[in-house]
């Protein structure tokens, strides 16, 4: 049976808030679940404790509502074999350096919007504990499985934890994060600014222009340039942009099942016609841009 009071690392715990109430969370004593700390709020005037189960694979459910949303397993499965392929590691590298630069020695790490944890385990890696959430338990499970796996063969202290949650209301205190990552995922600027310490980081992630050029050539008839994010933090989110920087290469995609897993990562794949997705097919190689956006801001 798993125990929490091994699996979680209690940096990472101690941050940790009740997604029901907002009072903070610990192992419970038999270390099979989270729980809150009984306290009388005006959120939860009768002082009830609100336990939060252990998956079977290493993860906490810390959603604040039954969702059952993001990615299906389907997505999920899609996505870790293609990005175990390594086509996206120079981005990858990209991304750590970034957190590197950025980030004090040890300091804490979010990664909103984790997925199945590819870049919250390589930053794990360098040494920083990573807290990663996401809103399908699909993915967290899978990437609680790896890290377990990894650190049962690489038998290191356990780095990071997953928990199934959302970025629009982080499970955790103001301020109690010094970096904060958010790749390809939706991005919530007012919430990241509440998590983030001051002087700490949000680094950004997204579709440069020229992503997956080559994929839509072969699609479309008529390929357009990918439009800049909306959704990145403005003026008032507390948030101020440090740098910007773009990743692009060059990759040649030859498994169909990783030219078909990398399709149905990207939103053309429920807007292509039978004829586009039948090139795809009959393709012998996908070569292709890949173009990453990295944003770097900084917390007023
Ligand atoms: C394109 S995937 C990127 C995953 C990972 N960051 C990566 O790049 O491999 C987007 C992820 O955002 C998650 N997601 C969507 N809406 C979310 C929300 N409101 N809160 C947390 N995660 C969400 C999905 O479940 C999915 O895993
Ligand atoms: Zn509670």
């Amino acid at each position: 049976m798993l125990d929490l009071k091994q699996e979680l690392n209690p940096r990472l715990t101690a941050v940790l808030r009740c997604p029901v109430c907002g009072a903070p969370m610990g192992v419970s004593p038999e270390g099979r679940s989270l729980s809150c700390t009984a306290w009388v709020t005006a959120r939860n005037p009768k002082g009830k404790t609100h336990l939060f189960d252990g998956g079977a694979g290493g993860y906490v459910s810390l959603a604040p509502h039954h969702s059952g949303g993001g990615d299906s397993k389907e997505a999920v499965r899609a996505r870790s074999s293609f990005l175990r392929s390594g086509c996206y590691a120079p981005a990858a590298e990209a991304i750590d350096a970034l957190v590197k630069e950025y980030t004090p020695e040890g300091g804490l790490v979010l990664d909103a919007g984790c997925g199945e944890g590819y870049y919250s385990g390589r930053i794990a890696a360098e040494g920083f504990p990573v807290l990663g959430v996401d809103l399908s338990k699909f993915a967290v499970d899978a990437a609680a499985k790896a890290a377990r796996r990894e650190r049962t063969e690489g038998g290191y202290d356990s780095r990071t934890l997953y928990a199934v949650g959302s970025v629009f209301e982080l499970p955790v205190e103001d301020q109690s994060f010094d970096t904060l990552t958010n790749i390809f995922a939706p991005c919530a600027p007012v919430e990241y600014a509440r998590v983030l310490k001051q002087g700490g980081h949000l680094v950004v992630a997204g579709a440069g222009e020229r992503h997956l050029l080559g994929l839509k050539r072969l699609i479309y008839d008529d390929p357009y340039l990918n439009d800049p994010r909306r959704d990145l933090p403005a003026e008032g989110d507390g948030l101020t942009l440090v740098e910007t920087r773009n990743v692009s290469l060059a990759v040649t995609v030859t498994d169909p099942a990783h030219r078909e897993a990398l399709f149905s990562m990207t939103p053309y794949y429920w807007r292509t016609s039978r004829e586009g997705h039948g090139r795809l097919l009959a393709a012998k190689a996908l070569e292709t841009e890949v173009s990453f956006d990295l944003h770097v801001y900084k917390k007023n």
